[in-house]
């Protein structure tokens, strides 16, 4: 979950990440500058998945596309924006806190969905309740996630990914500390079986 302030930093930033095995990007649209890093990213650094976060309106996701986008995630859920990313092609990725609003993207079509934020909304607890009444759905938890717990999440069986900014902190990539960024995704990417 990357947040880019200065356009310059998005390729090398993207480089870092590859260079250290995550190779699925999420550019989110917290900034100005998220759209062109998209764009940036998916012509120079062609080999990332590089997606768009903070997709809140049918528009958001339009533009995204055009931007170069793979897919999108959304922080919550409307059939507005479900239906408009279903009619352009551009997988979502839709964020979920509660059982009602997991019910309302399972009927829209979405299985796999964003669990945001997923600590300070219960956690593990959370997805554990989940299992039961929502077995064929799959979490990815966003929202509090590090290196500290992210392999806890990961044990779950309903847990498929998960995602954060600790790969990218703010200062590091003010900084241009790449083989930080480098270092950090290395040590994500160790946590996998
Ligand atoms: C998100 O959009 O998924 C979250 O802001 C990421 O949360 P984190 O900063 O706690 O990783």
């Amino acid at each position: 979950v990357i947040v880019v302030n200065d356009l310059a930093h998005a390729v090398p930033m993207a480089k870092a990440l590859m260079a250290g095995g995550i190779r699925v990007l999420e550019v989110t649209l917290r900034t100005p500058q998220g759209l062109a890093a998209i764009s940036a990213i998916a012509k120079e650094v062609p080999e990332a998945w590089v997606g768009v976060g903070t997709v809140r309106s049918p528009q958001d996701a339009q533009d995204a596309l055009n931007a170069g986008a793979r897919f999108a995630v959304s922080p919550g859920y409307t059939s507005a924006l479900g239906h408009k990313c279903r009619d352009i092609g551009l997988p979502l990725l839709p964020g979920v806190a509660t059982s009602s609003e997991i019910m309302t993207a399972q009927a829209d079509g979405y299985q796999q969905l964003k669990f945001f934020p997923a600590v300070q909304a219960g956690g593990l607890n959370m997805l554990k309740a989940w299992q039961g009444p929502f077995a064929d759905v799959q979490f990815c938890p966003t929202g509090g996630i590090s290196m500290a717990n992210a392999a806890e999440f990961l044990a779950l069986s309903n847990v498929v990914c998960v995602g954060g900014s600790w790969l990218v902190p703010a200062e590091a990539l003010q900084g241009g500390q790449w083989s930080l960024i480098t270092e950090l995704a290395k040590r994500a990417t160790a946590l996998l079986p």
